[in-house]
């Protein structure tokens, strides 16, 4: 693996190496093992062309945890307000030693240009790109999955997939990189994905995914859901048009505090509620549910750091895949 662009092009062992490193990294730092020594001297460049909190915030820890140096570049107060464009900004970048370049662009295929281009050598990771994906959230979503799932039927989450494991995606589809890059990568693992959003925010293409697709929230959880997914709202990438008031997107598709009751009654007990963030709490999600014993949010945030902390060294170690061996042996 020389970059992490997607998770649709990512083989499943591949996948299951990011998550079963990020276990590992995840179990050193859980014994309060501040830094491990494993990308001394090497840099990351976070490149980001769109506002985060979560994603460049969580690739800094990971990079530091790892002793690498972070370079965080903003577009505001970058040259790029003068006109330089990504290749010269990433050329300068590159110039400056940067061995992995993290980078987040509203543009749908950049980091795919960026890497394919030619015109660096650092590795590349997608940190979200336009409506396209979001890797590194699917695969935190996935760790986080597999390791309730694991608990769950009392097994090892290591080595595990996801087969059995019914997920709901619900809400934008249409604008969410977070929802196709969770599609592809649990459709790799052997989940089961229902995608349930009004009409209006579903993709054309959406029919020759390997998804079922519904309009209806409670009749979706009716059929038994492990994973509820809520997705945020993108009303910065909205067309009115689009939208129902929200008064009724939110009664019809948010996961509210009766849907979080009717889990209760529809006995499913083990049900987490999921969201990527930044939530519209009482838009998509209510906050009863945000803030319940069933919610994964902060859980996801935490898994974030460990599954980017893997994504980083398996990239930059040269250890992926078949030269795989212990991230953390030797600490
Ligand atoms: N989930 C996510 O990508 O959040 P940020 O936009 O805060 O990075």
């Amino acid at each position: 693996m020389r970059h992490l662009l997607s998770t649709h092009d990512l083989a499943r062992a591949d996948a299951l190496q990011i998550l079963d490193t990020a276990e590992e990294m995840a179990a050193v730092t859980e014994r309060e093992v501040k830094k491990l020594p494993a990308l001394r001297g090497r840099t990351v460049v976070n490149l980001f062309f769109e506002d985060s909190t979560r994603t460049r915030i969580s690739f800094e820890a990971a990079a530091k945890r790892l002793s690498a140096d972070v370079i965080n570049f903003a577009v505001k107060g970058s040259s790029v307000s003068k006109g330089e464009s990504l290749k010269d900004t990433a050329q300068t970048l590159e110039a400056m030693s940067a061995d992995a370049v993290v980078i987040r662009h509203g543009a749908s295929g950049a980091p795919q240009q960026l890497a394919n281009s030619g015109w660096i050598d650092a590795a590349v990771i997608n940190a979200g790109d336009g409506t396209h994906e979001h890797p590194t959230q699917a695969l935190l979503d996935a760790f986080t999955m597999r390791r309730h799932w694991a608990k769950v039927r009392g097994l090892n989450s290591i080595g595990s997939d996801l087969s059995g494991l019914r997920v709901a995606i619900a809400g934008d589809v249409l604008h969410s990189r977070v929802a196709r890059s969770n599609v592809w990568l649990l459709k790799t693992l052997g989940a089961s994905v229902t995608l349930v959003a009004p009409p209006t925010l579903l993709p054309l293409g959406v029919s020759s995914w390997p998804v079922a697709v519904s309009y209806d929230l409670d009749a979706t959880l009716d059929t038994g859901v492990d994973a509820m997914m809520m997705l945020r709202v993108q009303g910065e990438r909205m067309n009115a048009a689009f939208f129902p008031s929200e008064r009724e997107y939110s009664r019809r598709w948010g996961f509210d505090d009766a849907r979080l009751a009717r889990l209760d009654s529809l006995g499913l007990k083990d049900t987490i509620v999921m969201h990527p963030g930044p939530m519209n709490r009482g838009l998509e999600i209510s906050s009863a549910a945000a803030d319940s014993a069933r919610s994964t949010v902060l859980d996801q945030v935490r898994n974030g750091v460990a599954v980017r902390m893997a994504a980083l060294y398996l990239l930059l170690s040269g250890n992926s895949s078949s030269a795989h061996g212990s991230a953390t042996e030797n600490f």
